[in-house]
């Protein structure tokens, strides 16, 4: 990150949105707060509301101040500096109507100087459309980027026609795909832990490593999100995106360097060396469900199916799965036969993303009660790092073993606030550093490896395992652990 931000005009297609007044603005007043901004550094929100400057701002006072700390005179002045870079412009996209783009064109005229992001936080068949009016608007300068959110498309083929439509404005290296996971500290973290310690390397392998476990569980359900939710599903939503690249960065060789390309190579060499899972094994290494009604975190929550939403439930709704549960295999060298356990899902009993690194039990024992050393990455909540070791219970007499964590926990270990993931994203973009966010051939390695699975459930004529609100997913996920003797980590994180 340079020291002097320097001036940007970051323009927000889908602006007054869910992801914008949740994440996008309150990320960015943070690091405006930090003094990451420049003082000439323009917000420019882009919808169809018909709003002007000041309705806009007014709205993001309302929806967003109470999320941020504006405490005080000196913070309440922060907050209306912030307000006072905001603007909206009401903008067709279908570019039928070319109103919008002129005043979007007013607005930059004469500041082609400073940095300019095009972030796309709209759904993915927007984005070649949005790319093609803004070029013929001419307003693409060789060093615009623009920033994606997922999910980029819904499969291979999707996504590719998607990657060619944008790329056919921007170049590769103007394209910044973002998956926020990776903008998570304790997802950095992994890195460094892995590649600035040295004591793991020799035993992160499959002489040592019996299985590794990676969970996403949520205790929220799906309000309000049928529209996106029916046609997304836990596949597309989190596991395409988030949980492969947590594989990638627990499986990835170590890169030669910390650099832009480095990294994103070594993650595309994971992503293809997957072993494929196609049709009759789908069944046999995959499992999906939906949340029935139950109860979660102690109140009475409704099924998938009787969420609230303007929308009613479709044939869709029925098949769409709000959890999975995966079997995964990374055919090479270091990973042959260790089984990565992929599993997320919504209405789960607490909330906890973690790495569950599994070792293999000593060669031979001599204690009764042994039990194989365990590392856990906790990603969120009480994020932190837990291996562990089996020690001797204090007494006389035989020796009793147990299980004790050496445990390192961030918030102990450092203090000061933990920025949210879209703080360093956004930063990065405006930086122009790429190496958090995902390349094309890396978006693409992961569809070519979800498209299998998504094709024989999309035929098959059974419907999800059906699961209760508030308990940890269908039996299906605990028979595809238990066929071969183990057993999921479930440890409530509070
Ligand atoms: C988003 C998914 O990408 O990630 C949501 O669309 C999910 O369905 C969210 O709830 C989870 O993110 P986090 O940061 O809360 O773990």
């Amino acid at each position: 990150m340079s020291e002097t931000p320097h001036p940007a005009d970051l323009i927000v297609f889908g602006g007054t949105g869910d992801l914008s007044m949740r994440k996008l603005l309150p990320a960015l007043y943070h690091c405006d707060r930090d003094g990451l901004l420049a003082r000439e550094t323009r917000i420019i929100a882009l919808s169809r509301g018909g709003l002007d400057d000041a309705d806009f701002r007014g709205k993001v006072d309302a929806q967003v101040r109470g999320s941020v700390p504006v405490d005080g005179p000196a913070e309440q002045e922060l907050w209306q500096r912030f307000l006072a870079r905001l603007h909206h412009v009401t903008i067709d996209v279908t570019g039928e109507d070319p109103t919008g783009w002129t005043r979007l064109g007013e607005l930059l005229a004469g500041h082609e100087e400073r940095d300019r992001v095009f972030y796309l936080a709209s759904p993915p068949m927007t984005f070649g459309p949005f790319c093609r009016q803004a070029h013929r608007a001419g307003l693409v300068t060789p060093a615009s980027r623009v920033v994606l959110e997922k999910p980029l498309g819904r499969d291979l083929a999707s996504a590719q026609a998607i990657n060619d439509e944008v790329g056919a404005i921007f170049h590769e290296r103007q394209i910044f795909r973002i998956d926020h996971y990776l903008g998570k500290e304790t997802v950095q973290n992994l890195l460094v832990l892995r590649f600035a310690n040295a004591f793991l390397e020799p035993i992160w392998n499959s002489l040592w490593i019996d299985h590794v476990q990676i969970t996403v569980a949520e205790t929220v359900g799906t309000p309000g999100r049928r529209g996106y939710y029916d046609h997304a599903g836990a596949l597309r939503d989190m596991v395409q995106n988030h949980l492969l690249q947590l594989l990638c960065l627990v499986a990835m060789e170590a890169p030669a360097r910390n650099d832009r390309e480095s990294i994103r190579d070594e993650k595309v060499k994971v992503l293809q060396a997957l072993r494929p899972i196609a049709g009759s094994e789908v069944d046999r290494f995959t499992v999906r469900g939906q949340y029935t009604a139950g109860v979660c975190g102690g109140v009475p929550v409704p099924g998938y199916l009787d969420e609230p939403d303007s929308k009613p439930p479709t044939e869709a709704s029925h098949r769409v799965e709000t959890f999975a549960a995966i079997r995964a295999e990374v055919k090479n060298w270091r990973w042959a036969g260790v089984p990565f356990y992929l599993r997320t899902g919504k209405r789960m009993p607490y909330r906890c993303s973690e790495i569950v690194v599994q070792f293999k039990d000593v060669p031979h024992s001599i204690f009764p009660g042994s039990a194989p050393n365990r590392l856990v990455l906790r990603l969120q909540p009480s994020e932190g790092i837990r291996l562990h070791i089996m020690a001797k219970e204090p007494g006389a007499g035989e020796v009793a073993l147990k299980p004790v964590p050496l445990s390192l926990s961030f918030a102990d270990t450092f203090t000061g606030r933990v920025p949210d993931a879209y703080e360093r994203l956004l930063m990065d973009v405006l930086a122009g550093n790429p190496t958090l966010f995902m390349r094309r051939d890396e978006v693409e390695a992961a569809w070519r490896w979800i498209d299998p699975i998504l094709t024989e459930w999309e035929s098959q004529s059974m419907l999800p395992e059906p699961y209760p609100a508030g308990t940890p997913g269908p039996a299906g996920a605990h028979e595809l652990v238990g066929r071969s003797g183990r057993t999921w980590h479930d440890e409530d994180p509070s």
